[in-house]
């Protein structure tokens, strides 16, 4: 089971990575799910890039910088924004067909909008860019004879030599440990290099956007494994997911409101307006926290997207991913407002890398939605992750080819999984219970608008939930629900610490007790290592003490 390159994770970071690495040598991809099953494959909006002539990198830059709210990396922003055309290029020669201009030349993109873009510069397909992305990617790897693709495959931990041989004074990772899900059985995977691609984290949350897969499995391996964890605390909640019984984690993307769609109460204001000059097209925070103060002041269960004043054909010929979903649930959009809820959609922190990609640990590099590169700050503008996932899969791809190249070292045989003292489980109630108690305390405590009572209460609770875990963990036989739920519970704790750590209010972090932005002493990344003692300091636990109000 020995690969040159091992890739963790089959979404647009990973698939696009492997692409380029079997060009030198053996990749193998680990996926949890089936080969598409990846956030990528969800997404509707599209992927931002400059395109047009009246566009430019500054402009782009610029808006990317003002969502960030001070904390993006400039150096990052402009390789990122530069480099797009090129590697969106790069897509279209695979094969991805994004939507054209009705009765335009061939290759005149049509361009999207969505809040925070100065300009019109968002290609897509449809309302279904992702699954158009994953097919071509697909197809791709599958006509590529290096790479093998083990789907159902859950990696465990990573493999780091330093954890087997204390002498070690650069650790450096050689695999993972992986759980084959259709025999459970765990393998010893070992590679030259190893890209942790596993995306988001979604999943902590009792509502959200994303898939089943998005359980922050690749940030909490790297912590396990020694890398820096950053920014944990901005969270995005994208404004408008389905609100229906029936509907899992449906997204109503924001190009609708770059098309026009409107916001209304369910008596019919329209009440964008009184939060923000551009309104539905405020930057997604902004937005989120309106519907939420609007549901949480006057009791309602939701707020309504209503798209209903353009031209029915429009909706349908723009929208017809939406258009159908919704209609199997009795709404048609061309003539009812879609009820909607903001939802837990996208993890700004994670893994800290450079700009190749390449963690703290030798050989290993991340990323996609697992990474921490500095292009976002602490708010992601829309449609600038499928961006960041091909720039940084594309530019550890150079980096690892050329480690590679270069790379003497003998593998070393580090040792296969010890299962200890294990036993079957008995009591898989626990899983379910905590699983669910850690979604549950998330949303509730540590959600769009925070408070050092509630940050405090979650980090209690956390906190038990995880010598529950631990010690289940120990004892018996894991199993891919286990291990997920070690995960969640994990990225749990790193959201928790980063948003008690950051004493102000800034992008998708916003705490009652610190309601404003404080460059002063805040206008840094929140890091947190493993191993670092973590402790309340005076001032946080002074406010507990505070009667409510003051
Ligand atoms: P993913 O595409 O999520 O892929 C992660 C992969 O890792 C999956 O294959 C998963 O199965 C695998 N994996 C996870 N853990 C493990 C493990 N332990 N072992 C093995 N495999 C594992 N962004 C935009 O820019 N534009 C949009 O229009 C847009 N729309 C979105 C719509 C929705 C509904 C959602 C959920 C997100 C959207 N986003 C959008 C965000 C964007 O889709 C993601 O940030 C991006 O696709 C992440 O790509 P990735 O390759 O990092 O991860
Ligand atoms: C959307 O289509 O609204 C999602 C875009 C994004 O998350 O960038």
């Amino acid at each position: 089971m020995d690969t040159d390159f091992l890739v963790i994770g089959s979404g647009l970071a990973g698939l696009a990575f492997a692409l380029r690495m079997a060009q030198i040598g053996s990749v193998t991809v680990v996926t949890k799910g089936r080969l598409p099953e990846s956030a990528t494959e969800y997404a509707q909006g599209g992927i931002a890039s400059v395109w047009s002539a009246e566009d430019s990198f500054a402009d782009h830059s610029r808006d990317t910088e003002v969502a960030g709210a001070g904390l993006c990396r400039p150096d990052i922003v402009d390789l990122v924004v530069r480099e797009g055309p090129d590697r969106i290029r790069d897509l279209i020669a695979l094969g991805t067909h994004f939507s054209q201009r009705p009765g335009t030349e061939d290759g005149e993109y049509d361009l999207g909008r969505e809040g925070g873009h100065s300009h019109r510069r968002i290609l897509h397909a449809v309302d279904a860019t992702g699954s158009e992305i994953m097919r071509a990617l697909t197809e791709a790897v599958r006509r590529e004879p290096h790479i093998t693709v083990l789907e159902r495959h859950l990696a465990v931990d990573l493999l780091i030599d330093a954890k087997f041989d204390t002498s070690i004074r650069t650790p450096a990772c050689w695999g993972a440990y992986v759980l084959d899900l259709a025999g459970n059985q765990v393998k010893r995977y070992q590679a030259r290099v190893t890209l942790l691609a596993t995306g988001g984290t979604g999943k902590v949350y009792l509502y959200t956007s994303n898939p089943d897969v998005a359980t922050g499995d690749g940030i909490a391996m790297a912590y396990r494994a020694g890398v820096p964890i950053g920014n944990m605390e901005f969270i995005q909640f994208h404004p408008t997911c389905l609100y229906h019984p029936q509907a899992k984690s449906f997204l109503v993307t924001e190009a609708m409101r770059g098309e026009g769609a409107i916001l209304r109460r369910p008596d019919g204001e329209a009440f964008m307006r009184r939060y923000h000059p551009d309104a539905e097209l405020a930057p997604r925070d902004i937005v989120a926290r309106a519907i939420d103060n609007e549901m949480k002041v006057h009791g309602f269960e939701h707020v309504y997207l209503d798209i209903t004043h353009r031209d029915a054909a429009f909706i349908r010929d723009r929208f017809p991913h939406i258009y159908e979903r919704c209609l199997q649930f009795g709404i048609d959009i061309t003539a009812q407002p879609i009820p909607v809820v903001p939802a837990a959609h996208y993890c700004c922190g994670g893994t800290v890398t450079d700009r190749d990609g390449a963690t703290g640990i030798q050989r290993l590099y991340a990323a996609g939605e697992v990474a921490m590169t500095g292009l976002h700050g602490a708010n992601r503008l829309a449609s600038n992750s499928l961006l960041e996932a091909l720039v940084f899969g594309h530019r550890a791809a150079v980096a690892a080819t050329e480690f590679a190249r270069a790379d003497r070292h003998a593998m070393p045989q580090l040792p296969e999984w010890n299962p200890g003292h294990a036993v079957d489980s008995d009591e898989s109630v626990v899983v379910t219970q905590n699983w669910d108690e850690i979604r549950r305390l998330m949303w509730n405590y540590v959600g769009i608008v925070r408070s050092n009572r509630r940050l405090a209460r979650a980090l209690k609770r956390i906190t038990l939930l995880q010598q529950e875990i631990d010690d289940y963990y120990w004892d018996f036989l894991i199993t891919g629900d286990l291990i997920e739920l070690r995960n969640i519970a994990t990225v749990a704790e790193l959201i928790i610490k980063s948003a008690i750590t950051r004493k102000e209010s800034r992008g998708l972090h916003y705490n009652i007790n610190y309601p404003l932005r404080d460059d002063r002493d805040w206008g840094h990344d929140t890091i947190l290592v493993l191993g670092r003692p973590f402790e309340l300091d005076a001032e946080f636990t002074a406010s507990l003490a505070r009667p409510r109000g003051a």
